[in-house]
């Protein structure tokens, strides 16, 4: 007799995972290392450290280790919002007519209204133990400065937020949410960084990008005592914290006896989609299942399906060590879309190991056509998503529809990465028919391509 799977899927307590999942570990072909910039030598833990706290560097350079038990005082952090909720989409499947069933991993509920959480508690209870009082970062669409506030507040840190600036402009209740947890936050470029003063004299008019943001934090942290940069997105410690989605995601489908067909993820610089996928591609790796793995980006920013896999820098000012990627050029500044934390130039390191493996996919898509699948999504199931997380949608939503055409009963999991409150300028956009597509041209990706390292 088969199982009926509720709409939500439990785990208690005892049954929550307590270690993060290292895929590299598991891979063959192992991503490539870090760089450093000057000597072009594999980067050391010495070398990142007067940039990253310290147990970051050190998961950041583990390349074997399948297991990393999660220190108590992040566990006791992510009890209070985690499990996130594991949603059987009955309303989307029943209003789509496919046979396919359809989850989703809903990152949204806590207060900074993403998964970005997860590695901001991360970071700050690492700061807080090596004794660090403040630090600095980026952030595009918001989220990942929402969380770092929270997370800050929490642990006791100062923390100085660059936001890229279209986002800061397009999202002025973000700033409140970030200074109302005690962050101070800096619309990037600024003329508070030598970078910053750089890039606005280059280019006054400029909407900004993460790239720019990075270099800006990059250089708040190391000219301020006691101060460590953290980074939301693309590199691999931030990977090993978002595997909590993943570990909860099998834990459950363990329990319950599903086994998924497909997964589908946004993909900006690679966090959630990696934390996602870790456990279950672990398993393909091993030959154990057959998953499809899907990334999706938008059509603007098309790190995977028309970057290049090249050494690059992860910022605009080219102060990062190298990171062996796919990406656009650390000089590509995407037009503005309105999914701000998917205005990035490259991809993690793991991920597009991956990619370039063929163990994931990628596709691209135009924010249009996402918006029609966040509404459809929002009026059937009930959340407003975020603009990042409906590109997953309307990727799960194409999946599901060739499942009715096929007559396959594929099982589908989505990341629902985050809750599109603070986007509601976008989505007036879309409801006033004049939000707009822009795909870039091959003239304008190579001059991205031109500012690609030569090594
Ligand atoms: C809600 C949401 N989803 C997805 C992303 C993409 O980031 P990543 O690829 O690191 O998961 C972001 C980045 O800001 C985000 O805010």
């Amino acid at each position: 007799m088969t199982q009926h799977i509720p709409t939500r899927l439990y785990l208690s307590e005892e049954e929550q995972p307590k270690s993060w999942f290292n895929l590299r570990a598991f891979m063959k072909n192992k991503p490539a290392p870090l760089l450093h910039p000057g000597t072009l030598q594999p980067a050391t833990a010495a070398d990142l450290a007067p940039v990253f706290c310290t147990e970051c560097v050190k998961q950041e350079l583990d390349d074997s280790t399948p297991l990393i038990p999660i220190p108590d005082g992040i566990l006791e952090f992510y009890r209070a919002y985690r499990p996130a909720p594991l949603i059987r989409a009955y309303f989307l499947e029943r209003a789509l007519g496919t046979p396919a069933e359809i989850y989703y991993k809903h990152e949204g509920t806590n207060t900074s209204g993403s998964h970005k959480l997860n590695s901001a508690a991360a970071q700050a209870f690492y700061a807080k133990a090596d004794g660090l009082t403040s630090l600095s970062t980026e952030t595009g669409a918001g989220q990942w400065g929402s969380a770092m506030a929270m997370a800050c507040a929490f642990f006791g840190l100062d923390l100085t937020v660059y936001m890229v600036r279209v986002s800061a402009e397009q999202k002025p209740y973000r700033k409140a949410l970030i200074e109302t947890y005690g962050a101070q936050l800096i619309s990037s470029p600024s003329n508070t960084t030598d970078s910053g003063r750089k890039i606005l004299a280059d280019n006054p008019n400029t909407s900004g990008s993460l790239g720019c943001a990075i270099s800006e934090a990059i250089e708040k942290a190391v000219k301020t005592p006691k101060c460590r940069y953290v980074l939301g997105s693309v590199l691999n410690h931030v990977l090993l914290h978002q595997s909590i989605i993943g570990q909860e995601c099998k834990a459950a489908f363990d329990k319950y006896g599903i086994k998924p067909d497909v997964i589908i993820g946004s993909a900006g610089g690679g966090s959630n989609l990696g934390g996602l996928i870790a456990p279950f591609m672990s398993e393909k790796l091993q030959g154990k299942n057959d998953i499809q793995f899907i990334a999706v980006e938008p059509a603007s920013c098309p790190s995977f399906t028309r970057g290049k896999f090249a050494y690059d820098f992860g910022d605009t000012a080219q102060t990062t060590p190298l990171i062996k990627m796919y990406s656009l050029g650390s000089g590509f500044i995407p037009s503005a879309n309105h999914a701000g934390g998917l205005r990035y130039h490259g991809m993690n390191s793991t991920l597009s190991q991956l990619y370039h493996d063929k163990f994931i996919e990628a596709r691209a898509v135009t924010q249009t056509a996402v918006f029609d699948s966040a509404v459809k999504f929002a009026k059937i199931e009930g959340i407003l998503p975020a603009p990042e997380s409906s590109h997953a949608i309307k990727v799960a939503i194409d999946e599901a529809l060739e499942c009715k055409r096929t007559g396959e009963k594929k099982v589908i999991l989505f990341g629902l990465t985050g809750t599109g409150y603070f986007d509601m300028s976008a989505y007036s956009a879309y409801n006033n028919n004049t939000m707009s597509d822009h795909i870039p041209t091959d003239e304008e990706l190579e001059m991205g391509f031109a500012t690609l390292p030569k090594c």
